[in-house]
């Protein structure tokens, strides 16, 4: 969408009113008025401000408006005295992008094109708040390139096309992607990647992109984001039920969101170091499948008994943290659709934390509010490390008995034994926030979770 500082005579208006109504009138000039109902002032909350902001959107496009105007005034509230208009700019320009996204690449566009908006008009925005406004939107950009991806049927996102894609979100930028084939990743001995891809027609690939933005040189060590890219998640010989296949596409989603995180450091200039890790892979089901009882030898030596084939994600994430060793990071965090078992404990509100470095969770939670992709925190308590025993290797990947509970935790256990030799390291379970849910206020499927917060993350580490 294009942004205006001045608005045209006419132009359809949004006027924020107390209570829930939503309705749309014509004013005696005959002006087009969206009367958005966001309850009481002064109880809107940052929560609330991006919530209003994105259905101010998501209503004019149901109400076929294709431009709107407000003041930039109007979204100024007591309870958000303390934020700046930088800030309050970036929210805007993020939230009204984020929520005029549609993921259209498959469908024969209609007569005068697919519904959304097409210019804001912003009256009485100051400097501050144009310059957070256009930091959003070039935000916002990237996200919907890695909803793009997440959204893209797992026949046409192969782990090469994944591979293709973040060479093309990157082109242009300074940061620079190198893609390892088939026998680069066996010349590393990754063993966990290897044991997941046996299954497919689809060679695994597996992305690196590095943004050195404080310099090769600097004293400064990067921050390493891992990604899982499962391209499809079939479960493998653990065949996933009917139900629980489709959506399996978006199982990239971590793997899009830390290439996007890694696009927009490059593109906002940051002086960081930032290195993203994507081991991309399907899952699938055939007769060179890796099999139940298969014991792999992970890249770090680690042999890994696989009593599930479905709990892959884990398995490949293992061999990318090895690899991160290489950067001795300062920071790393991974990020993936990796247990059902968090949406069960946390609906689809909020993305799993899990880390045994305490100011870092207090850090995560409270960049998640303040990018609205928000977090909750899991244990990592040593007890949990006997659920993963394994009678005849170094560790299982599920626990041998069933009804222990706590998936979620076990996977954050997994990833925490490849994770050891890092001074910080979180880990980030999405698959609450896969795919959205109309509270959201966005188009129906991949959230971008959770880049908002990795680029807060990387701005404030
Ligand atoms: N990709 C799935 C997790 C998932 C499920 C994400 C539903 C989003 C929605 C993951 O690979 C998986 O299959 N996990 C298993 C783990 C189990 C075998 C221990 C699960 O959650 O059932
Ligand atoms: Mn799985
Ligand atoms: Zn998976």
């Amino acid at each position: 969408m294009k942004i205006e500082y001045t608005v045209p005579k006419g132009a359809a208006s949004i006027d924020l009113i107390a209570g829930d109504t939503t309705k749309v009138i014509e004013d005696h000039k005959g002006t087009t008025v969206l009367k958005l109902g966001i309850g009481k002032s002064d109880e809107i909350t940052r929560r609330t401000f991006i919530s209003l902001t994105r259905k101010a959107v998501k209503t004019a496009k149901e109400q076929r408006l294709s431009t709107i105007a407000f003041s930039f005034k109007d979204f100024q509230f007591p309870a958000l005295r303390a934020t700046s208009d930088r800030e309050l700019g970036r929210l805007l320009g993020e939230n009204l992008e984020m929520a005029n996204y549609e993921f259209t690449k498959y469908k024969t566009p209609p007569h005068g094109g697919f519904q959304s908006v097409e210019t804001v008009y912003i009256s009485d925005a100051t400097g501050e708040a144009k310059k957070g406004i256009a930091e959003g939107q070039m935000i916002a950009q990237e996200i919907h390139y890695c909803r793009d991806l997440a959204n893209t049927p797992g026949g046409d996102m192969t782990p090469t096309s994944l591979a293709e894609a973040a060479k093309r979100q990157l082109r242009g930028t300074a940061a620079e992607v190198s893609i390892l084939s088939l026998s680069d990743i066996k010349k590393l001995k990754m063993g966990l990647v290897l044991g997941v891809a046996k299954g497919s027609a689809q060679e695994p690939k597996f992305i690196i992109a590095e943004y050195w933005g404080a310099g090769k040189a600097a004293k400064e060590k990067p921050i390493v984001l891992v990604g899982k890219g499962i391209t499809f998640d079939t479960g493998g010989i653990n065949l996933k039920p009917s139900d629980s296949l489709m959506g399996m596409n978006h199982d990239m989603a971590g793997g899009a969101s830390v290439i996007a995180a890694t696009a927009i450091a490059a593109k906002m200039k940051m002086k960081r170091n930032v290195v993203a890790l994507v081991p991309a892979v399907e899952n699938a089901i055939s007769g060179s499948s890796y099999l139940p009882g298969d014991i792999l030898r992970a890249m770090n030596g680690t042999f890994v008994e696989v009593l599930n084939t479905d709990a892959e994600g884990r398995l490949i994430l293992g061999d990318a943290l090895t690899y991160a060793e290489r950067y001795s990071p300062r920071l790393v965090v991974d990020v993936a659709t990796l247990t059902g078992a968090a949406l069960i404990a946390l609906g689809k509100r909020a993305s799993a934390i899990m880390t045994k470095n305490q100011e870092l969770e207090d850090l995560l939670r409270r960049l998640g509010e303040e990018s609205g992709e928000y977090v909750w925190p899991f244990p990592l308590w040593k007890e949990y490390e006997t659920d993963l025993k394994s009678a005849h290797a170094d560790i299982a990947n599920v626990p041998a008995s069933k009804g222990t509970g706590g998936g979620t935790i076990q996977g954050g256990i997994f990833l925490a034994r490849f994770a050891a030799n890092f001074p910080r390291w979180a880990h980030i379970d999405i698959a609450p926030r896969m795919e959205s849910i109309p509270e959201d206020h966005l188009a129906k499927g991949a959230t971008g979770a959770p880049v908002r917060l990795l680029v807060r993350l990387i701005e404030n580490f």
